[in-house]
């Protein structure tokens, strides 16, 4: 497990800029070959690192101990979170998804999951807990969260999907007030040498890689 903290710089969404044609660039080839790399992986390595990250959650205080934390269910070659998601509900923590908010387009609403949910497909042909049938949290009020990366680097940037749902749904983070930590996870293949950064990205409390 490669773990640090980073402290977050106060940047508003006023700061944004345009990125270069070059950094989109680079960002949308370092995307494909990553997501190549952890789509290759055997069903052996995606089981282990499955295994690797129930264990690294059940060391992390800052997970083990949050009533209400957030995970995903895997899509595309993401660590497979089943195994932590049930040693989650064994312990009695409320596990929340990520669902795409139907009003706030480009943000995330967090729906509980539990063995029994009610589940619906959404437009990328991901499940998520129907928000009909199950309740939803604030983002605030979530103390842990574990977002799917696609890339990070030692200094603890990450790279995601690049739809900006994660930015945009944690944002608040920046200002004052009690945050989730934000743990991102990702295969160990998916370290690179050196990430651009944006002015809207969020800052991770850490990196599980497993
Ligand atoms: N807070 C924000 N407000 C408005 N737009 C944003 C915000 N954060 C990100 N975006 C927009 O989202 C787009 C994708 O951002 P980025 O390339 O950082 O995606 P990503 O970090 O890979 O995605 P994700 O956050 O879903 O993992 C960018 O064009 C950016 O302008
Ligand atoms: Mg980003």
């Amino acid at each position: 497990m490669t773990a640090a903290q980073w402290g977050a710089p106060t940047i508003t969404s006023a700061d944004t800029q345009n990125p270069s044609a070059s950094t989109l660039q680079q960002k949308r080839q370092l995307r494909s070959q990553m997501r190549q790399a952890r789509r290759g992986l055997s069903k052996t390595a995606q089981k282990r690192a499955a295994n690797r990250l129930k264990q690294q959650l059940n060391q992390n205080p800052h997970f083990k101990y949050a009533q209400h934390v957030a995970l995903y269910l895997p899509n595309d070659g993401e660590v497979d979170t089943f195994p932590a998601i049930l040693q989650a509900w064994s312990y009695g923590q409320k596990v929340y998804l990520p669902v795409l908010d139907p009003i706030r387009k480009g943000f995330l609403w967090f729906v509980e999951y539990r063995a029994d949910s009610r589940m619906r497909s959404n437009r990328f042909g991901i499940a998520e807990p129907d928000p009909g049938f199950n309740r939803r949290i604030p983002a605030r009020f979530l103390r842990a969260v574990g977002l799917p990366l696609v890339a990070f680097d030692s200094a603890g940037n990450r790279l995601g999907m690049g739809g900006g749902f994660y930015d945009r749904s944690f944002e608040f983070c920046r200002h004052q007030g009690t945050k989730p930590n934000l743990f991102g996870l990702a295969h160990q293949c998916q370290e690179v040498n050196e990430l651009p950064t944006e002015s809207w990205d969020i800052q991770l409390t850490a990196i599980i890689a497993s």
